[in-house]
């Protein structure tokens, strides 16, 4: 009930709190505070999205709120604590990790991510399914994003909470993440409701590419214009932030985002041998599928005209295959 919900978002506010503190003020934070320095991560974040360090022991979270007299298995409940196997107790869940709050649309902290200091998995132990946490509802960053993105009309997707935290500095103050979860109907309708367009800017791994493909017909439907800020292979935003500084960030990638069909047109084309005849014709036939199910004529003419010219095809035979694939599609 509502009871229970404003509690367990008061325990999520001391957490946070507590977490924070143990990470700036505390010899324990020591190893985590180092590691976020080393991946580039400044106060200033620290500070602007509360990330926070729970220490190694099991307990330190379970004593801190039972000492202020929360109901340990609504705690449980709530995905702050977990239940002893032999149910004589509860101990932390989040445990030596770096911590990540995640707040509703509100401003208020329903969840908790936590990331290993170094390799191992998993990487993100993420608060399960509550009450108060709905995944394919919640985007991280939502509710700092908001004026940003109603201002511009428009969103950055990116994948994790890295990506978001480095991308603020740069300037994206319009950045959400689906926290690795795909994106959902859900999701989309309510970005729908603040903006016209979405900029995916997803990790330039295979995972990241393949998850922008299924990403773009979800926000296309909801009625949201799509485009794709690329990044070189194998890099993510925050990797890519950290080598090559945020102006590059902002000039190379996220200004230059790419129409949804031109990034749909990129990644089938490297899915053929373009030195050979039949990887062309293979290409070529792909092609004009992905553009055949562009609803509005100056588009598909546009991309068909640059196949042509690319190929040296006439517009004629493309527009023809064109015309034959849409008739397959009604
Ligand atoms: N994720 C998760 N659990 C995992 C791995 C990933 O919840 N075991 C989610 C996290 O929200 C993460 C996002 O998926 O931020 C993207 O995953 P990935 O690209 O693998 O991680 P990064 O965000 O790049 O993490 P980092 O930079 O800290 O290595
Ligand atoms: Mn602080
Ligand atoms: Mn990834
Ligand atoms: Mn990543
Ligand atoms: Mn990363």
């Amino acid at each position: 009930d509502g009871g229970d919900r404003d509690t367990l978002i008061k325990a999520h506010e001391l957490a946070v709190k507590l977490y924070h503190y143990l990470l700036m003020n505390t010899t324990h934070g020591q190893a985590a505070l180092q590691y976020l320095r080393k991946r580039g991560v400044t106060d200033k974040q620290i500070d602007h999205f509360m990330i926070g360090y729970a220490p190694p022991e099991w307990d330190t979270l379970s004593r801190f709120l039972e000492k202020r007299e929360f109901d340990s298995a609504l705690m449980e409940k709530g995905g702050l604590l977990i239940a002893k196997q032999d149910k004589s107790g509860y101990i932390d869940r989040f445990r030596d990790r770096i911590m990540f709050p995640i707040w509703n649309r509100d401003g208020k902290v329903i969840a908790l991510a936590g990331r290993m200091l170094g390799e191992g998995q998993p990487k993100y132990l993420n608060s399960p399914e509550t009450m108060l946490f709905n995944k394919s509802r919640n985007l991280y960053n939502f509710h700092h994003a908001r004026t940003a993105m109603r201002k511009s009309r428009r969103i950055v997707l990116f994948e994790g909470y890295m990506d978001v935290i480095k991308a603020w500095s740069a300037g994206v103050h319009n950045g959400v993440a689906s926290m690795g979860t795909a994106l959902t109907d859900e999701h989309a309708a309510i970005l729908q409701r603040n903006v016209d367009e979405a900029v995916i800017c997803y990790d330039g791994d295979n995972a990241g590419q393949a998850a922008a493909l299924k990403t773009i017909p979800i926000l296309e439907r909801a009625g949201l214009r799509v485009q794709v800020a690329m990044l070189p292979k194998g890099m993510d935003p925050d990797e890519y932030i950290e080598k090559n500084g945020a102006e590059a960030f902002m000039r190379e990638t996220i200004e230059h985002p790419v129409s949804s069909t031109k990034f749909k047109l990129l990644t089938a084309k490297k899915n053929h041998i373009l030195l050979e005849e039949e990887g062309q014709k293979n290409y070529l036939l792909e092609a004009v599928g992905i553009v055949a199910v562009l609803d509005s004529p100056t588009e598909r003419e546009f991309y068909l005209k640059e196949l042509s010219r690319e190929f040296d095809m006439s517009l004629d035979s493309l527009k023809q295959d064109c015309f034959e694939r849409r008739q397959q599609l009604q």
